[in-house]
């Protein structure tokens, strides 16, 4: 059985359908606190409570858990002690779990945000220092360690990438300093005006929900010597400013305008790199992006322009 915590999220949505799709709706679980919209089998599972966890994973023969529940970037920066916790003894209990009832594999994900201003900027390399500047950075490092650790002393197969930020359709962002990406094309589409919370030339790695979740699948399934990174690896999609990301909405959408108010998240921003270095991902498991920003704007507005069609209706 493949849990997902965290499955009503911004990608556990995406995830969820994928799986479905992949390994049959008897073989997948999906958890949240929040109940999900989706036709599925699902467990209201707080990741801070491990009585409820185990049961979980042991009544239904959990084998796979994708470990997804967390509180992001902005949304830690405000509550930095609740962020910690659901961050980090939420991911102790699933790593603790998993090695007790003998769970095949985790995927765990991390971040840019592991990154901090005290390296090369312009592309963090895979073994790059990693001293973050927020709280949700300091966690996704030390959850990067933990699983290491797991692997290296009882051999729970704990895989990770460190995520860029994700621009989907399919599901809105769920308080992270990326979120601007995906807001932009639904503001642009609903009201041809947006206010971005970034400075118009801070260019981050983003990569594409379709691209996010085959990363995911791709590195479960990769065979375990091809493996050589246990803390986690750098992954790029595209890396894009603002300004570009305005550039290509106008290009279906002329009269689009934008004002950058930015505001803390520019901050934390700032201290992340533009790029990721992802070449082990590349030579160890075959990772190959396949969005750029065009085929990311034609997506996006092939799904949501109809909907917002049919709203203004
Ligand atoms: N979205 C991105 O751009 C991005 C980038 C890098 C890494 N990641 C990582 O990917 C994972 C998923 O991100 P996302 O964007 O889908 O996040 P999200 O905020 O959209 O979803 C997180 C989900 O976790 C759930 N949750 C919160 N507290 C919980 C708890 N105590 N127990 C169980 N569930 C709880 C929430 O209800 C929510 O549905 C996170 O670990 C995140 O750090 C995301």
């Amino acid at each position: 059985m493949h849990l997902i915590t965290g499955a009503n999220g911004q990608i556990g949505s995406a995830l969820s359908k994928a799986l479905i799709q992949k390994y049959g709706s008897d073989n997948v679980l999906l958890s949240d606190i929040r109940p999900i919209q989706m036709d599925a089998k699902f467990v209201i599972l707080d990741v801070l409570d491990k009585n409820a966890m185990q049961q979980v994973v042991e009544i239904n023969k959990v084998t796979h858990i994708y470990h997804l529940a967390a509180i992001l970037s902005a949304k830690g920066e405000a509550n930095p002690i609740w962020a910690w916790d659901i961050n980090m003894k939420g991911y102790l209990n699933i790593l603790d779990v998993a090695h007790n009832y003998k769970v095949e594999k985790v995927f765990y994900p991390s971040s840019i945000a592991a990154f901090g201003s005290d390296i090369d900027l312009s592309v963090a390399r895979q073994n790059d220092v990693r001293n973050p500047e927020t709280v949700y950075g300091i966690s996704k490092v030390a959850g990067e360690i933990w699983g290491k650790y797991y692997f290296d002393k009882y051999g729970l197969d704990v895989r990770s990438v460190r995520f860029p930020g994700v621009i989907g359709w399919e599901s809105m962002p769920g308080g992270g300093t990326t979120d601007y990406a995906v807001e932009i094309y639904h503001e642009a589409l609903k009201h041809n005006y947006y206010e971005c919370f970034l400075d118009e030339n801070e260019a981050l790695p983003m990569i594409y929900m379709e691209d996010t979740i085959r990363s995911i699948i791709e590195l479960m399934n990769a065979p375990k010597e091809k493996i050589t990174i246990r803390t986690s690896y750098n992954l790029q999609g595209i890396s894009f400013a603002p300004k570009d990301i305005v550039a290509a909405i106008k290009h279906k959408l002329p009269n689009f305008k934008v004002k950058y108010v930015p505001d803390f998240r520019q901050e934390i921003a700032a201290a992340w790199p533009n790029v990721l270095d992802d070449r082990q991902a590349k030579q160890d498991w075959g990772w190959n992006p396949k969005f750029d920003l065009e085929k990311i704007t034609n997506d996006m507005f092939l799904h949501l322009k109809p909907i917002y069609e049919k709203e203004q209706c």
